[in-house]
């Protein structure tokens, strides 16, 4: 089944000015390739300017298409390949860690009948374009599960929920923004703790995969990792599932 969405919502760019900055080095080397003269002599070296530009703008150019790719519709098909790795029962207490605007929330939401969904996040707009608590809530009531969520402003390294409040914790791209190492411990310790005995956290990201799992083995959780499409995930993205015993 293809991925889907709500009409109307909008789930944002991820790392906005990451993708800009591909388009523009990429447009920037394009030009210098065609306007350029085709050698250019700088002191003894003579620069052949077609291959010396063109290549480069092919590679920038093919990753800002990729990273589109990803935001236009690999996002949608992430989000229920991870949400695959949980058999669901619909009576889950969730919480979506660095939510934005509220891709894994409304996806878990739907699978929920009695269950609840938490979605934290800081609503960093260099992390995600337009992020803003009444964005994602605009899109949960599009979803028409806005009954089913609670937004809550927490870092993830501070959360203050309860020991084993969550069945299923999610996270997707949040925890490599945690620049410092010993805070994302933190923040892994934090997900260890509010992890209900019996249930499953679904971490993924584009990097630091290795550490979230090592941390979460070492807490007793058994780990598997899976990476995500090649193709619709720009960059390709890694999901660590840990399991705590019951
Ligand atoms: C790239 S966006 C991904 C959003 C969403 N998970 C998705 O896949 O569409 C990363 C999100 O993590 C949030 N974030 C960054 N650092 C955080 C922290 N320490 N605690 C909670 N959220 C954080 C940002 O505000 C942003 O909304």
């Amino acid at each position: 089944m293809p991925p889907t969405h709500a009409p109307g919502t909008d789930y944002g760019v991820d790392a906005p000015a990451v993708m800009r900055n591909l388009f523009l080095v990429g447009i920037a080397c394009l030009l210098a390739g065609l306007l350029l003269p085709r050698v250019l002599h700088l002191g003894p070296v003579a620069l052949q300017t077609r291959p010396s530009f063109l290549w480069p703008a092919g590679f920038f150019i093919g990753e800002a298409l990729l990273f589109l790719l990803y935001v236009k519709y690999g996002k949608f098909r992430h989000r229920d390949l991870m949400l695959s790795k949980h058999a669901w029962q619909g009576d889950e207490q969730v919480l979506d860690i660095g939510c934005g605007r509220g891709l894994l929330l409304a996806g878990t939401a739907k699978k929920l009948t009695s269950g609840h969904a938490t979605g934290i996040d800081i609503w960093s707009t260099e992390d995600m374009g337009g992020n803003a608590e009444s964005a994602t809530q605009k899109n949960l009531q599009l979803e028409g599960v806005a009954d089913r969520c609670t937004l809550v402003s927490l870092p993830a390294q501070e959360m203050t929920f309860a020991d084993a409040s969550f069945d299923v914790i999610v996270s997707n791209l949040c925890l490599h923004n945690i620049y410092d190492k010993p805070t994302r411990e933190q923040a892994l310790s934090q997900i260890v703790r509010v992890l209900k005995p019996g249930g499953v956290a679904l971490i993924s990201d584009y990097k630091l995969t290795g550490e979230y799992a090592d941390h979460f083995r070492n807490a007793g959780l058994n780990v598997t990792t899976q990476w995500g499409s090649f193709l619709t995930t720009f960059p390709p993205l890694r999901i660590v599932v840990a399991r705590k015993p019951a």
